[in-house]
């Protein structure tokens, strides 16, 4: 792995995973939306996934830049290929099917990935299963827990996106909110760009949090009517707040604001949460995508979702954020309903999940 810059296991090679499952049919999970260029197998050895992180490339920059990230993609993903079928101990011949993510995301950064995936498909002869994003994060749920209760409402919470869902049983989605304005997670990057970090800064702000008060700086929660989002006067108070004491800080100042400032976040995202399982009689609640990394947001959910005696499934913190196990498991789901793509499909940046 060593030889591959960024190229970071997450999974041992040829290991069970935590979950333990065992896989009878053998898919090959393809992901490179946006920042990360992901590779998984799922097979009789378990899951093996890795992934390839570009966070260090565009860290300089501030945020992500779409053409330096389609260029990553297309370094890192034959390498990876290879890698991941070794460690899996899983020839080529052996695929069952190549499952690729197929939007929303960067356009270009999503060409790579759905080109070699397609071009494995037809060199294969397998079918080609083509998997919304958010359907991979909602997936992430059945790697470690196979079967869940629904129907389900499910929070996707990620730097692009901050919808809920309601699952009537796998495979249906009715989207019943989402932000109108900025995703929670991007709500992270960017106040912890103002209080001076670096992207991604949902982990930063995460770990901050742990040692500040937040009651210190009382934010407004953000509200709307129904089960949609709202967060970017969120950010406007943090401009606010940071500017009023730009002079007077004290050693506490960055983490109390931070704590108050993700407190503020969380109370939003659990509220609307609840108000969706009452809303619709559901009997769980899924938590997934890079912000349900988050472990207030986690213990928040948890508290609640206990007190209304309802189930709640949460991925392991690396499932959270983006991978490609959660494609492959996403794919498991197609090629058993018999859900094949064909080969001229197009990456789509505008993807709805329905
Ligand atoms: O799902 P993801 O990896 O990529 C997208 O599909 O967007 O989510 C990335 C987002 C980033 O905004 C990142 O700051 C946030 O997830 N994130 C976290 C944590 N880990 C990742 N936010 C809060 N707390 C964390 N521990
Ligand atoms: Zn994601």
């Amino acid at each position: 792995m060593e030889r591959y810059r960024g190229l970071t296991a997450t999974n041992g090679s040829g290991q069970f995973d935590s979950a333990r499952r065992w896989f009878s049919v053998v898919i090959l999970g393809i992901e490179t939306s946006c920042d990360e260029t992901a590779v998984a197998v799922l097979n009789s050895n378990g899951i093996t996934h890795l992934l390839s992180s570009q966070v260090d490339l565009h860290k300089q920059y501030g945020g992500i830049v779409p053409e330096l990230a389609c260029r990553q993609h297309i370094e890192a993903i034959h390498p990876l290929v290879k890698e991941v079928l070794h460690r899996a101990q899983c020839p080529l011949h052996k695929i069952d099917a190549v499952a690729v993510t197929i939007g929303p995301g960067l356009i270009g950064a999503l060409l790579v990935g759905v080109s070699f995936a397609k071009a494995l498909a037809y060199g294969l002869r397998v079918p080609l299963l083509a998997i919304h994003h958010l359907e991979g994060h909602i997936a992430a749920i059945f790697l470690e827990h196979p079967k869940i209760l629904f129907p389900a409402i499910a929070l996707v919470v990620s730097g692009g996106h901050t919808n809920l869902y309601k699952i009537q049983n796998k495979g249906k989605y009715q989207l019943l909110g989402k932000t109108r304005d900025d995703a929670a997670g991007e709500v992270l990057d960017k106040g912890a760009r103002m209080m001076g970090f670096d992207y991604p800064g949902g982990p930063i702000i995460d770990r901050l949090a742990k040692q500040g008060d937040a009651e210190r700086f009382p934010f407004p929660i953000p509200h709307r009517t129904g089960l949609d989002f709202s967060f970017s006067g969120l950010k406007t108070a943090l401009m606010r707040k940071l500017s009023e004491h730009e002079d007077q800080r004290d050693q506490f100042f960055i983490p109390d604001i931070a704590a108050s400032y993700q407190k503020a976040i969380v109370i939003s995202l659990v509220q609307k949460s609840l108000a969706a399982l009452k809303q619709e009689g559901a009997r769980s609640m899924l938590l997934v995508g890079g912000v349900a990394a988050n472990s207030l947001l986690r213990h928040r959910m948890k508290e609640e979702t206990e007190r209304m005696g309802i189930a709640l499934y949460l991925p392991s913190p690396h499932y959270c954020t983006d991978n490609a196990a959660m494609i492959a498991m996403a794919g498991l789901s197609h090629f058993e309903r018999k859900c094949f793509a064909s080969l001229d499909i197009f990456p789509n940046p505008n993807f709805e999940l329905t």
